[in-house]
């Protein structure tokens, strides 16, 4: 073994494939393998707001590490390989479905604006959203009409996403209730891997608390990025849910659009 050659390619030299505003794509090791970094940058209202909150990609690559090999382990197919440093994980290259897949358990964000329910209400059942990826169109809903229309994924496509939203809907929504916490709603990007001729529909990009609304069960304070919306990094403290304080958190999220688009 030549203990002069670096088994690793240096971060410099690595190809670069996508910088987004959360994340860093590298080429991988192997062809059809990616690297994810994730970066303590945070953006709200479509990236009109942007801070840097240390350490921030380190907990975003666990958690999501935490979620992804879970869902591996129970046979939610993800594009996760493993994690491999503090802020790096491998992953499958796959071709990026351009919908962001909603589900709600919760009224809250979006859906209480468009439908006038109350931020809080429970959900007769979940309900799964589409959103066009278009940053520059703010992420627009659409329906499945849009999506099959448009080309974007194909019926059987969309009824393979469904039933993986569902089964992530359901794991999250155990492991944050084991640990006293409201799974509101999330967002979640699939893609298609192929391995030889087969085509599979797996969960990709990453599930954290940058694309879940979490609640805290007793007191309702909010644990994710919605926090980020009310508060500068400097002084990320929990926003109350006294009624008072809900009304006024309310009337600034009107007053300064959501922080997500959903
Ligand atoms: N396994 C994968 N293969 C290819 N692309 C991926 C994979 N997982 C995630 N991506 C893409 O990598 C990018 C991650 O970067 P980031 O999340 O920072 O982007 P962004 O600025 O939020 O923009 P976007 O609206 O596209 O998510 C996203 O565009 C995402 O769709
Ligand atoms: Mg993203």
């Amino acid at each position: 073994m030549d203990f002069l050659k670096p088994r690793y390619t240096p971060m410099s030299r690595r190809r670069r494939i996508y910088e987004g505003k959360a994340k860093v794509l590298y080429e991988g090791p192997e062809p059809g393998t990616l690297i994810q970094h994730f970066k303590d940058d945070a953006t709200a209202f479509n990236a009109k707001k942007h801070e840097v909150i240390e350490g921030k990609g380190v907990l975003n690559n666990r958690i999501s590490e935490y979620v992804f090999q879970h869902l591996n382990e129970i046979g939610v197919p993800t594009h996760f390989i493993r994690r491999l440093n503090m802020r790096e994980q491998l992953i499958r290259e796959v071709e990026i479905i351009p919908l962001e897949v909603v589900v709600r358990n919760v009224a809250a964000g979006s859906l209480s604006t468009r439908l006038g329910i109350e931020e809080g209400t429970q959900l007769p059942r979940s309900i799964i959203e589409f959103y066009y990826k278009n940053d520059q169109l703010g992420d627009p809903m659409v329906s499945e009409e849009h999506v099959t229309a448009f080309g974007w994924a194909t019926p059987q496509e969309i009824d393979d996403i469904m039933a993986l939203a569902i089964r992530v809907n359901d794991f999250l929504s155990g492991v944050f209730l084991g640990v006293g916490i409201r799974l509101v709603d999330f967002k979640m990007e699939t893609g298609r891997l192929w391995e030889n001729d087969m085509m599979r529909i797996v969960v990709a990009d990453e599930i954290s608390p940058d694309s879940c609304r979490l609640w805290d069960i007793k007191t309702s304070d909010k644990l994710d990025k919605d926090r980020f919306a009310a508060t500068s990094a400097a002084c990320l403290r929990p926003i109350p849910k006294s009624p008072n304080a809900s009304a006024s958190w309310r009337k600034a999220s009107v007053r300064r659009g959501q922080v997500r688009s959903w």
